[in-house]
């Protein structure tokens, strides 16, 4: 992230090793930078309104999509994790409401740099890790089963 002032860039320190995940933490830091370029260009505010909408919808559709995943390997901390997903959903909203009210695109892109990009680094780091790491563990599992019952079956 060294390169960059604003927004985030995106490495390896993001990854979870669950493809379908990492693409769209990937496609999140695109659309985030996207709204940072706007503000800070002074874009059309149609463009402005459009690029925040964009940013917000597949925000939603991403979390969605991670609690899914989070369910289908049975993690145990979804409960926790969905709560962090709906708490950010208010903050943004509460955001997005203020900026549609003050038409502020200094305040958007503070926040944006300030509250969402500091979240979603934390998040990710914190939290999302946590879920590649589970994903792993079983993966582990299901493998050292595999061997128990080849190891089984050769000493018949
Ligand atoms: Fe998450």
């Amino acid at each position: 992230m060294s390169e960059q002032k604003y927004g985030l860039a995106w490495s390896e320190e993001f990854e979870l090793g669950c493809p379908q995940i990492d693409a769209q933490h990937k496609r999140l830091f695109e659309l985030v930078n996207n709204l940072v370029k706007a503000c800070t260009e002074g874009y059309d505010r149609k463009i402005l309104n459009e690029t925040l909408d964009f940013l917000v919808n597949y925000t939603v559709e991403h979390f969605k999509d991670e609690e899914e995943f989070q369910l289908r390997y049975n993690y145990p901390g979804y409960a926790r994790h969905k709560q962090l997903h709906e708490d950010f959903k208010v903050i943004v909203g509460e955001k997005v409401q203020e900026f549609r009210e003050t038409g502020s695109t200094i305040d958007l892109s503070n926040c944006v740099n300030k509250v969402v990009v500091q979240w979603l680094i934390h998040h990710i780091q914190r939290e999302d890790k946590k879920i590649g790491n589970h994903v792993r563990r079983l993966e582990l599992d299901d493998n050292d089963y595999g061997t128990l019952k080849v190891s089984i079956s050769r000493n018949k």
